[in-house]
C-alpha cells in the first residue's frame, strides 16, 4: 500500500509541474483531469463515440491524458490535413506500448515499426511483393478462385430454395482462405486435405487476435500497474505471441522442407505455386542477415491481421447496408447485370467498370470506417497542429468515424448514397473521406482491399444470388468496439439462387 502512496504522491507532483510547464505554451484544450488517471475514467466503449463527444464540448483538436500518456484526439478536415502534410514526418511513428513489444516482433513488423530505414524497407519490399499492380495482378487468380468457391458453397447449400444463413463467418472464412494461399498456396477451409491440426492452431490464435485489449491496455497507461504485481494482461500476451509465432514458423518450416525435395524434383521441369513465403525465403538466401525468420513472419503476418478481418466486417457491413437499402442493392444488380458478360461470374478485370459497385463500398467505409481511429500515430518531435503546441512523444488518435459523420461536412451524414463519394480526390475532399489513413503510414493494402476483396466478392453475391433481410425489420446497425469496428450482432440473411443464373451454377 505504502508504494502505491509513493506513486501516487509522485505523479501527483508530475502532473502538477507538468500543468505549471504547460500554461506558457498554446495546448489543445482539455477537460479536468484526474490525478494518475487522467482522463480514463471518461473512456466508455465504443472509443470512437466518447471521444466524438468530447471533441463536441472541447473542438475539433482535443488533449487528453491516459493515464501517464500524452494523447492528442483530431476529429476535423484541416487538422487531419496538418498532420498528413506539413507534420506527416513527425508523426509517422507508432507509439511505444507493449504489444508492439511482445506482438509485433519488438517493433520489427511494418505496422509497428518506427519511422526509418528499416520500416521503408519493409513498406518496399510489401510493396513489391504483394501490393504492386503486377503482384495484384498474379494473385488476382486466388481472388477470383476463392469467390467462385464461395458461390458454389452457397449455391449447393441452397438446393434451390430459400434458406437463412449467417454471413459474417462465410466472409472470414472467404478472406482468411485468400491470405492463407498468397501465404503458402493452401486454403484454410473447404479442403478435406488441409492439415486439420494446422487449421486448429490458426483458429486458436485468431481468437486472441481479436481480443481489443491486446491493442493497448492498462499497463500501456498505468505502467506503475505492472510494478505492483499486475502481469496479467503481458502474459496473455507473450502466450499468445507464442502461439502465433510457432504457427508462423510453422509455415516457413514447411517451405524450407519442400524446397529441399524441390531440388531433387528441378530436373524433370516441375515447379510449385510460388507463395509469399517462397519469395521471402529467396530473399533470405540473398541478405540472410537482414531477413531473419522474425522478419518474415513479421511480413506474413500483415496478411493474416490487418488484410482479413478489415475486409470481412466491411463485406459485413456492406451487405447489411444493401439488405436496408434494397433499391440500391437493385441497382448494382442491374449494373452487374449490364456490364457484365451473360453466364460468366465477375472477375477482377470487370470491377473497372462498375462504378456504382464501388460506391457502395465507399460509401460503407464512409459509414463504418472498420479503423473508427486508424491506427495510433506517435510525435517524434514538437509541432504545431491548428495553432496549439505538440509535444513530442504524443499519441496522435485521428477519429475518421467522427470526421465522417459531421454533418457540416456531409449533407445528411447518416444517409446511405452510393454515388456521393463519386470522382472525390486527394486535394482538400479528400481529408474528409479517409478510411484507410493517409500520408506515409497509410494503408498499403487500400487498392486490394477496395477493388478486389470487397467489389469483387459483394459483386459475385450480387451477381448470383438474390437477397432478402430475414425479419421485415430493418438489419440492427450498431457496433461494438474491437481491436477493428466489428457489427454488433453477426448478419443473418435469407438468400436463393437467382433463376437467370443456371447456367452459370453448371459450370461452377
Ligand atoms: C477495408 C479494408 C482496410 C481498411 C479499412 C484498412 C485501414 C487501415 C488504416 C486506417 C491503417 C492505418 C493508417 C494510419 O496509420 O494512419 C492501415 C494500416 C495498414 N494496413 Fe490496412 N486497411 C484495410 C485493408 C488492408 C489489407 C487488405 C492489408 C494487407 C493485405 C492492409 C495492410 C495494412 C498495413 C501493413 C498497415 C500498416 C502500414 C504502416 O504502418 O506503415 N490493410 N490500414
Ligand atoms: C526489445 O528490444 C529492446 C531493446 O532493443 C530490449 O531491451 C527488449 O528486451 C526487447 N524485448 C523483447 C521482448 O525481446
Ligand atoms: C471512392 O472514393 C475515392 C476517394 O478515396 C474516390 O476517389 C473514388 O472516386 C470513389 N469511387 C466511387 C466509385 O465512388
Amino acid at each position: 500500500m505504502e508504494l502505491l502512496y509513493y506513486f501516487i504522491f509522485c505523479f501527483s507532483i508530475f502532473i502538477i509541474s507538468k500543468l505549471l510547464f504547460q500554461q506558457k505554451k498554446h495546448f489543445p484544450p482539455a477537460p479536468t483531469a484526474l490525478p494518475i488517471l487522467g482522463h480514463l475514467h471518461l473512456l466508455k466503449k465504443p472509443l470512437h463515440r466518447t471521444l466524438e463527444a468530447l471533441a463536441g464540448q472541447y473542438g475539433p483538436i482535443l488533449s487528453l491524458q491516459f493515464g501517464s500518456r500524452s494523447v492528442l484526439v483530431v476529429s476535423s478536415p484541416s487538422a487531419i490535413e496538418e498532420c498528413f502534410t506539413k507534420n506527416d514526418i513527425i508523426l509517422a511513428n507508432r507509439p511505444y506500448c507493449f504489444a508492439g513489444e511482445h506482438l509485433a516482433y519488438n517493433y520489427t513488423t511494418v505496422g509497428w515499426s518506427p519511422y526509418g530505414h528499416h520500416w521503408r524497407i519493409l513498406r518496399r519490399v510489401t510493396a513489391i511483393e504483394i501490393f504492386s499492380s503486377n503482384s495484384l495482378q498474379t494473385s488476382s487468380i486466388i481472388r477470383n478462385k476463392e469467390v467462385t468457391h464461395l458461390v458454389r458453397q452457397l449455391y449447393r447449400g441452397s438446393d434451390g430454395k430459400l434458406q437463412k444463413i449467417e454471413l459474417k463467418s462465410i466472409f472470414f472464412q472467404l478472406t482468411l482462405n485468400i491470405a492463407m494461399e498468397m501465404v503458402a498456396a493452401k486454403r484454410l477451409f473447404g479442403d478435406e486435405d488441409f492439415d486439420a491440426e494446422l487449421r486448429e492452431k490458426f483458429l486458436e490464435m485468431k481468437k486472441g487476435q481479436s481480443n481489443p485489449t491486446m491493442f493497448m491496455n492498462m499497463l500501456d497507461f498505468l505502467p506503475f500497474l505492472r510494478w505492483v504485481g499486475f502481469v496479467g494482461e503481458e502474459k496473455n500476451m507473450v502466450r499468445f505471441h507464442r502461439k502465433r509465432d510457432a504457427f508462423l514458423q510453422g509455415l516457413i518450416d514447411d517451405e524450407r522442407r519442400k524446397r529441399m525435395s524441390d531440388t531433387g524434383k528441378a530436373m524433370n521441369g516441375e515447379r510449385r505455386k510460388k507463395t509469399l513465403v517462397d519469395t521471402l525465403l529467396c530473399l533470405q538466401q540473398a541478405e540472410p542477415e537482414y531477413y531473419s525468420d522474425d522478419i518474415i513472419k513479421g511480413i506474413i503476418m500483415v496478411l493474416f491481421t490487418a488484410g482479413t478481418d478489415t475486409s470481412a466486417l466491411t463485406l459485413e457491413w456492406a451487405m447489411s447496408l444493401l439488405l436496408n437499402h434494397p433499391e440500391a442493392l437493385q441497382k448494382a444488380k442491374e449494373e452487374i447485370d449490364n456490364n457484365v458478360e451473360q453466364g460468366c461470374l465477375i472477375e477482377d478485370s470487370d470491377l473497372a467498370k462498375l462504378p456504382y459497385l464501388r460506391g457502395i463500398i465507399n460509401e460503407t467505409l464512409r459509414l463504418f470506417p472498420v479503423a473508427p481511429l486508424l491506427v495510433p500515430h506517435f510525435s517524434s518531435e514538437e509541432c504545431t497542429i491548428g495553432g496549439y503546441d505538440v509535444h513530442p512523444g504524443t499519441i496522435v488518435l485521428v477519429n475518421a468515424w467522427a470526421v465522417h459523420k459531421d454533418p457540416k461536412i456531409w449533407f445528411e451524414p447518416t444517409s446511405f448514397k452510393p454515388e456521393r463519394l463519386e470522382g472525390i480526390e486527394g486535394e482538400r475532399e479528400g481529408y474528409k473521406f479517409i478510411p484507410f489513413g493517409l500520408g506515409r503510414r497509410g494503408c498499403p493494402g487500400a487498392g486490394m482491399s477496395m477493388r478486389v476483396v470487397s467489389s469483387l466478392a459483394l459483386g459475385a453475391l450480387l451477381q448470383c444470388f438474390e437477397w432478402a433481410r430475414v425479419r421485415p425489420e430493418m438489419v440492427d446497425m450498431s457496433e461494438v468496439q474491437g481491436l477493428s469496428m466489428p457489427k454488433a450482432k453477426p448478419l443473418e440473411v435469407m438468400y436463393m439462387p437467382r433463376p437467370t443464373m443456371i447456367n452459370l451454377y453448371s459450370q461452377l
